[in-house]
């Protein structure tokens, strides 16, 4: 029988959390079960004071279109690798007995963890080691989670990376320029095509695709002799080069799995403007990408997999991961959301789009822009454009 449950958000956060953590609330309340939060990843069960909070109605009251998360989170909360001073210096140590020992004190039936790949392995890690039980709802704005169709905080992201996308439109248009965006996503380029399609982007660099600066370089050239004499190219910050490899503004850490991207666009924005004399600014979007409130989609996905959750909790016995699949929500084994980087597929029909606009991806042949602006058949009388060439 379930009497409580915790719940804890962990790593970078997304738009979307918080509804989450109401949906948990208020439907495991109504069944009758407490909630305690569990503040900033694992931490507020080792060191935190107040670490632990009632999530009784009151505190997840009118949370649901807020941005961020009430519980906080940390990407340096894993237990086994925890920063525990030692002859003055931080030493990451093993301090899973101790969360595990904590939970147990607190009497958590339950563990609903939110959380991206390195959440969940760190999660189920803590289920072998004797956490009773454990619910992780994926979460990332990179949409990169293996085992979902979906993650919450994607259409939030690609949503402010497209209006920054139209803001970039009508300076890079003012003053005849190459602006290249840098968007976030780590080593898949979800937020990129879809901001950049939905932006109307000129290119659109992606990790899945490996660019030749030469192919985006003629899309521009092609652009400036049919009078568009501007060019937005959107770039993944994991995007690469043929040959060559992602950009990274800093290493892994003795706390920190992975390195930090960044300064791609910067690159290429150089090597356009050495290319073509174009004059070319770069602009990085970084956390913007995670902030503010969710969009209406990520609410509604948000507070269905919160439901799901507790909906789990109560039919079964079993962990496993809370998955989009296709139009339902399913419970599917843990390991299917680790392991690996779910990027977008050759045949991804917004990637064919993309293609079929003529987007450029620095790989296809320079003569395909040419091939875009057939002239008009002879036999058809001529009608005026809507809009005359600007
Ligand atoms: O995984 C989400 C994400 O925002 C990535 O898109 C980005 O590379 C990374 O997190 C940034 O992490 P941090 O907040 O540690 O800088």
């Amino acid at each position: 029988m379930i009497r409580r449950i915790a719940v804890n958000t962990g790593g970078g956060d997304a738009p979307g959390l918080n509804a989450v953590i109401r949906a948990v609330a208020i439907s495991a309340m109504s069944r009758g079960w407490e909630v305690l939060g569990i503040r900033y990843g694992y931490r507020g069960l080792l060191d935190e004071p107040d670490g632990v909070v009632s999530l009784d109605r009151n505190s997840v009251r009118g949370i649901h279109h807020l941005g961020g998360t009430i519980l906080g989170s940390t990407n340096r909360g894993d237990p086994f690798r925890y920063p525990v001073m030692k002859d003055g210096e931080l030493v990451p140590t093993d301090v899973s007995a101790r969360v595990i020992q904590r939970m147990n004190q607190l009497a958590i039936d339950v563990l609903v963890a939110i959380g991206g790949d390195g959440s969940i392995q760190i999660s189920s890690k803590l289920l072998e080691r004797g956490l009773p039980r454990l619910i992780a709802v994926p979460k990332t704005i990179d949409n990169d989670l293996p085992g979902t169709d979906q993650t919450f905080g994607f259409d939030t992201a690609v949503a402010t990376a497209s209006e920054a996308i139209d803001k970039l439109h009508t300076t890079a248009q003012a003053h005849e320029r190459v602006m290249v965006v840098e968007v976030m996503g780590r080593h898949a380029g979800w937020i990129a095509l879809h901001s950049g399609i939905a932006g109307g982007a000129d290119a659109i660099l992606i990790p899945e695709i490996p660019y030749d600066i030469e192919r985006v370089c003629e899309k521009i050239r092609w652009r400036e002799a049919m009078k568009r004499r501007f060019a937005i190219v959107v770039v993944a910050e994991g995007a690469m080069p043929v040959g060559g490899e992602a950009v990274f503004k800093a290493g892994a850490g003795k706390f920190k799995e992975h390195g930090q991207l960044g300064g791609i666009a910067e690159r290429v924005a150089r090597e356009i403007s050495e290319r073509t004399g174009k004059e070319t600014r770069s602009i990085v979007l970084g956390h913007l990408q995670r902030g503010g409130s969710p969009v209406t989609t990520d609410r509604v996905l948000a507070l269905r997999l919160g439901c799901a959750a507790t909906r789990f909790i109560a039919e079964s016995n079993a962990s496993g991961l809370v998955a989009v699949r296709g139009s339902r929500i399913e419970l599917v084994p843990l390991a299917d959301g680790t392991g690996r980087t779910r990027t977008v597929p050759p045949d991804s029909d917004v990637l064919i789009t993309a293609r079929q606009l003529g987007v450029c991806f620095g790989d296809e042949e320079p003569e395909s822009f040419d091939s875009m602006v057939p002239p008009p058949p002879p036999s058809l009388p001529p009608y005026r454009s809507l809009k005359p060439p600007s």
